[in-house]
């Protein structure tokens, strides 16, 4: 079993100092003192924290988005943070639009989670892996691969895009080919949502159709990206069949804004003959508990879900699915 969890922004970036903000972080700065500083609670988190000692995953998968405005001082923070959640051979974490707000340094920023973000076989840490060679990264876990992309790339003010870009599409290409001759289950992480209407134009995914086109062609058992803030169920028909394409809120979201409240997935992967079995059970945070409780548990059967809630929109794109139970609704 492995934990899913997105967009904690956990940093507290209070602290700035004026002329760390004289560019497109000023915008990102206001935007927290308005909305994400109330938005996003050290309250939940905790509360998180707990429930995730309490289940006890296997393994957790990080999608980006735990800083606020990509700070040097953010990316510490966080590093702390990961090191008492536990060890980087337990914890998977990929980038966000958030940690590349501007180009930064990548010695100052990114690079102090390589440990939590590198392949298995990837050559020692000294040896100067960088934002190009990072990823795609690979780690295998229990029978599940789990294939780390990353979609942060800096962008203009006001927008949110990323994109992954041919180098990593092409590696993703390979790499997707070799787990699947492998017989591993894989499990694509992003931060940007693939399927196209999940979120609109100034959010999007630039080379989405590149990167579904990939998928479809070599196969991938699972998707799961954060970016939206609210729950997201979609598929993609793929060659390996119908691919659960998965978004979580926040995990650290009070709630202020209707269907936003933290939560976070658990996948139970089972192997049936030549089939797999997928149990997702989303927890999402009780502000009259103050902890994480169940909220809504689905099975997915060769590629197929068994409860399925409303389809929205379907075609060439993939397809999303309405959340039949949202977080704190
Ligand atoms: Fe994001």
């Amino acid at each position: 079993m492995f934990a899913h969890l997105s967009d904690l922004h956990l940093s507290d970036p209070s602290g700035v100092r004026t002329r760390d903000l004289l560019n497109k972080r000023m915008l990102g700065y206001l935007s927290w003192r308005r909305h994400r500083r109330e938005e996003h609670s050290g309250e939940v988190v905790n509360a998180l924290v707990r429930d995730l000692k309490r289940v006890d995953p296997r393994h957790i998968v990080i999608t980006g988005d735990l800083t606020h405005l990509g700070l040097p001082e953010e990316f510490r923070e966080v590093s702390e943070w990961l090191s008492e959640l536990g060890p980087p051979g337990g914890i998977t974490v990929i980038p966000g639009n958030h940690e590349t707000y501007i180009d930064t340094r990548w010695n100052d920023t990114m690079a102090r989670w390589l440990p939590y973000m590198v392949s298995d076989t990837a050559p020692a840490l000294s040896t100067g892996i960088t934002s190009e060679t990072v990823f795609p990264s690979l780690r295998v876990r229990d029978g599940i691969a789990f294939l780390g992309v990353s979609s942060a790339k800096p962008s203009a003010p006001f927008l949110a895009i990323g994109s992954v870009g041919s180098a990593q599409l092409e590696a993703l290409d390979r790499l997707l080919l070799e787990t699947g001759q492998m017989k591993l289950y894989r499990v694509l992480l992003i931060h940007h949502p693939p399927l196209k209407e999940t979120l609109g134009w100034r959010k999007r995914l630039v080379d989405a159709k590149r990167l579904r086109d990939v998928l479809r062609r070599r196969g991938v058992e699972l998707v799961l990206h954060g970016h939206a803030h609210r729950p997201a169920d979609g598929y993609l028909e793929t060659s390996a069949g119908v691919s659960p394409v998965i978004g979580v809120p926040s995990g650290s979201a009070i709630g202020l804004k209707l269907g936003r409240r933290a939560g976070y997935n658990l996948y139970r992967v089972t192997r049936t003959g030549k089939d797999w079995e997928l149990t997702v059970e989303s927890r999402g945070y009780s502000p009259e508990s103050g902890e994480f409780v169940s909220v809504d548990t689905r099975d997915h059967k060769g590629g197929k879900q068994q409860n399925q809630g409303n389809r929205s929109q379907s075609g060439d794109q993939g397809i999303q699915l309405q959340h039949q139970s949202q977080v704190g609704d």
